[in-house]
């Protein structure tokens, strides 16, 4: 039944691909074109199994890649280590073919590779199995930050694979044009450990699977014209739009095909006093396994100290096609009570044309409640009429006709990982939402 649904419902968003984005995302020239000349760092002081193949990256880029555009950074395969953390900025229709597997060793901040600058820019692993090993549990939040682009236009990142970062594993900061796809990203189990924060315009993020207990993919503030689909969070954080405070411009997003087992929550929008808004998002096809909340929109959000401002209005979003049961419900005691469905919006800045379309999230205790405060729209506890605030409403659901347990995937994790131990690489899957293709093929494959 839902999947029919879906299948109905994908097959109506053909066009939104084109409608979603305002333009073409990704380099503008083919990685061919740009092998056409090549910067290896084993020619710019690297050696395989460098003890910091860092300054060789930095070589070849600025003796190599910046002198002739058009060229491909190259990292052949084999096993790096790095201390040496890189920014490579300005450069201009170039790749960064990474085919090794570099480890950090180095203990500094920052982030190892920052792109910067950059137009027509792609970073990739030709044999999709490239990437990085952080082993951030010898130096848990006090490490680097994997990659961070920006202000970067007409760029991707794909095929690479993302493996406990000290931190933050890619952070999108700002820039347009940007897809990223095909990435498999592994953190620890706790918070901190985010997979991809990304802020911008006009970016597509597709078929990326993430384990950590932060953020899966999550949009931050300035953001518009996003679509973001495809994702596994395969116990995570789970995905949102936030934490958002003062001056927050979110608007135009589509997430689409989330697919969450365990962790955190389906979709959260999370704020705590602040201004701005987020306006016109549509969340549509969403299936959930045993997080501990489903859809939770939380403008009071406790993780977060209190912006100046009423509240950044939510305006005009929509939630579509959701099946899911969350793992807490109505116990006994109220105090950890977790509703399915939960909008506590700013008394200062109400939410406003809130619809919840064939959304169908229950409990896996088998009873539940799903609360509303001082949001209006169409659907369970959300309120009609003018608009005023009003304290939490808690209503009492049964299971909603239309839930059905959602189907699983081959390799979800029962739980996260460890914290104190090294943590797997995984190879990057080639499904990210049940019953669905990958939108572009593995790089090995083509
Ligand atoms: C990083 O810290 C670890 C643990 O303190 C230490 O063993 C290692 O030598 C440090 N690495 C560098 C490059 O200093
Ligand atoms: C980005 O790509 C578009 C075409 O898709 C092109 O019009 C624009 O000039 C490019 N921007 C830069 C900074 O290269
Ligand atoms: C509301 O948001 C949807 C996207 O979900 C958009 O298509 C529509 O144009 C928006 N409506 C208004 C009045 O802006
Ligand atoms: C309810 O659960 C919370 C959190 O686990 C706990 O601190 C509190 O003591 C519990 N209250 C009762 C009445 O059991
Ligand atoms: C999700 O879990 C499965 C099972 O362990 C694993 O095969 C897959 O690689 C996991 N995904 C990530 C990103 O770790």
């Amino acid at each position: 039944m839902l999947v029919t649904k879906i299948a109905t419902a994908l097959f109506l968003g053909c066009s939104l691909t084109i409608a979603q984005l305002i333009g073409p995302v990704g380099p503008t020239t083919s990685p061919s074109a740009k092998r056409a000349h090549i910067c290896n760092v084993l020619k710019y002081g690297g050696k395989i199994d460098s003890l910091d193949i860092g300054p060789a990256i930095g070589s070849a880029f600025a003796n190599c890649v910046l002198k002739t555009p058009g060229s491909t950074l190259y990292v052949p395969p084999g096993n790096y280590d790095m201390v040496t953390w890189q920014t490579l900025t300005g450069g201009t229709t170039w790749a960064f073919q990474m085919d090794g597997f570099i480890t950090r060793t180095g203990n500094s901040t920052g982030h190892m590779i920052i792109i910067q600058n950059s137009a027509d820019f792609e970073i990739y692993s030709s044999t999709s199995a490239g990437g990085f090993q952080g082993h951030g549990y010898l130096i848990r939040d006090n490490g680097p930050r994997f990659l961070r682009v920006v202000s970067s236009t007409n760029w991707s990142v794909h095929d690479l694979i993302f493996v406990d970062s000290p931190e933050f594993h890619i952070v999108v900061d700002q820039g347009s044009n940007g897809e990223l796809y095909n990435l498999a990203i592994r953190g620890a189990d706790m918070g901190g450990s985010d997979g991809i924060d990304i802020s911008g315009s006009n970016h597509w993020v597709h078929d990326v699977e993430v384990t950590n207990r932060d953020e899966c993919v999550t949009v931050k503030s300035p953001a518009n014209h996003f679509l973001i689909e495809q994702i596994w969070c395969n116990q995570s954080g789970g995905s949102a739009i936030g934490s958002l405070s003062r001056n927050a411009a979110v608007q135009n997003i589509v997430y689409r095909n989330i697919y969450t087992n365990g962790g955190n929550q389906m979709m959260m929008i999370k704020s705590n006093g602040g201004s701005g808004f987020v306006r016109n998002v549509l969340f549509q096809n969403f299936l959930g396994r045993g997080t501990k909340y489903c859809l939770n929109v939380d403008q009071y959000w406790s993780g977060q100290t209190a912006g100046t401002g009423a509240g950044v209005s939510l305006m005009n979003i929509t939630f579509e096609n959701w099946d899911g049961a969350n793992v807490y419900g109505l116990l006994t005691n109220a105090t950890v009570q977790r509703s399915p469905i939960q909008f506590l919006c700013a008394s200062g800045a109400p939410c406003t044309g809130i619809n919840l379309d064939n959304v169908n999230l229950w409990c896996e205790t088998g009873t539940a409640t799903n609360v509303c405060e001082n949001a209006f729209g169409d659907g369970s506890c959300l309120q009609s009429g003018d608009v005023l605030p009003y304290s939490p409403v808690t209503m009492t659901i049964s299971q909603p006709p239309a839930f059905t347990t959602p189907p699983s995937l081959p390799g979800d994790l029962d739980s996260g990982f460890p914290l104190t131990a090294a943590i797997p690489v995984p190879t990057i899957p080639s499904t990210f939402f049940p019953g669905l293709p990958q939108i572009s093929p593995l790089a090995r494959l083509q």
